[in-house]
């Protein structure tokens, strides 16, 4: 198959791209080489194409004969502050409209978009009284205090934290998330008006070689990594009991190559699939593995608090392996040791 993959140049994006051709498909990139993740000095890896997903003209000339568009070009991060809304919108949410517009007048009806679970916000919760619920908000008072799981929004008791099916509400928390909703929004509009397909992979937090180095728009994985580098000690927030779920790179471009030979088969219309290794980790396990395995400073635990994070993130990997047959293959206790001394990509 012929493979126009957007953000060719990217962290996630270069591990798609060496999967994909491995597995004996013709991929062509595209990416604009944003100054905020690539610096001044980028180069563009062979075989990728200098141009905007949000510029028709960038677009047109590069869908001829193409069979699947793989969607990773994004901005990413939970952005520093409201000044970043804008940059959002029109990399994530415009971009992805004119790339639809533009598939649609080539006539390719296959997506496979990078979706996030910050799509689900604060995860999925149930109270004894009130059952399944969103979480309230955290409050000021109770972070201050060192009380950081979430509590019912009826009566203010305490809930119990569950892994994350597909069928959770979208709740978005940032301008990031709320981008990456309005991209699923945008793809499934795009199948209902066209009888197209389209896969969201719902990528949880991705890590592995080649990752950039902490910027203001860096994961924690890179952000603790860049600390072990410089010689600190990773910081850890809240109590470090806080859940994830960490997915290694490989596995993530090998669900993307799953979802590009299966979009073609399913039934018209979205599907979403968490990717995520099924492994739970808590932030302040991953701090001591990844230094434990870097020979570096213990990990400080700082009850350092911010108002965007949410506390338990962790998600069911039962669809995937069952609808696409894709099941993680890095243990994150493996992939996390190879992180300590790992490169990073430095921009
Ligand atoms: C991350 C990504 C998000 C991505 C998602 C799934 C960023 C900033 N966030 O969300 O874009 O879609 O994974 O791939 O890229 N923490 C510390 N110390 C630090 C920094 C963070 O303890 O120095 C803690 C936070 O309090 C939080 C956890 O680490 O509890 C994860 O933080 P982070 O990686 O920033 O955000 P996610 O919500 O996991």
């Amino acid at each position: 198959m012929k493979v126009l993959l957007t953000g060719s140049a990217g962290f996630i994006g270069q591990h798609v791209a060496r999967v994909v051709r491995e597995a004996g498909h013709d991929v062509v990139g595209l990416d604009a080489l944003l100054l905020q993740a690539h610096g001044p000095d980028a180069t563009l890896p062979e075989g990728t194409v200098r141009g905007d997903v949000r510029v028709a003209a960038d677009l047109d000339p590069l869908l001829a004969d193409v069979d699947v568009v793989c969607h990773q070009a994004a901005m990413v991060g939970n952005g520093v502050d409201a000044q970043d809304l804008p940059d959002y919108a029109t990399h994530n949410d415009l971009g992805t409209a004119v790339l639809l517009a533009a598939m649609a007048r080539a006539r390719v009806g296959r997506l496979v978009l990078a979706s996030s679970m910050v799509v689900y916000g604060d995860g999925r919760y149930t109270c004894p009284t009130h059952g399944d619920v969103p979480p309230a908000t955290r409050r000021e008072d109770d972070l201050a205090a060192g009380r950081y799981d979430p509590r019912c929004p009826h009566c203010d008791g305490p809930i119990e934290w569950h892994l994350i099916g597909e069928d959770t509400a979208f709740a978005p928390r940032t301008s990031y998330a709320a981008s990456k909703v309005a991209q699923e929004h945008y793809a499934d509009a795009w199948c209902t008006l066209e009888g197209s397909r389209a896969i969201a992979l719902r990528y949880h937090n991705v890590y592995g070689p080649g990752m950039p180095a902490d910027t203001p728009y860096s994961g924690v994985a890179a952000i603790f990594r860049s600390a072990i580098a410089r010689g600190d000690a990773p910081r850890v927030f809240e109590d470090g009991q806080q859940v994830r779920d960490f997915v290694h790179v490989h596995d993530l471009a090998r669900a993307n190559l799953a979802a590009i030979e299966a979009v073609g088969d399913q039934a018209p219309g979205l599907e979403a699939y968490n990717v995520c290794s099924g492994r739970r980790y808590t932030i302040g396990q991953m701090a001591g593995r990844l230094s434990q395995a870097a020979g570096g400073a213990e990990p400080v635990l700082t009850g350092d608090y911010r108002a965007f994070d949410v506390r338990h993130v962790a998600a069911s990997p039962d669809k995937a392996r069952d609808q696409l047959g894709f099941t993680a293959q890095v243990d994150p206790d493996d992939g996390i040791a190879e992180l300590a001394t790992a490169p990073l990509r430095t921009r």
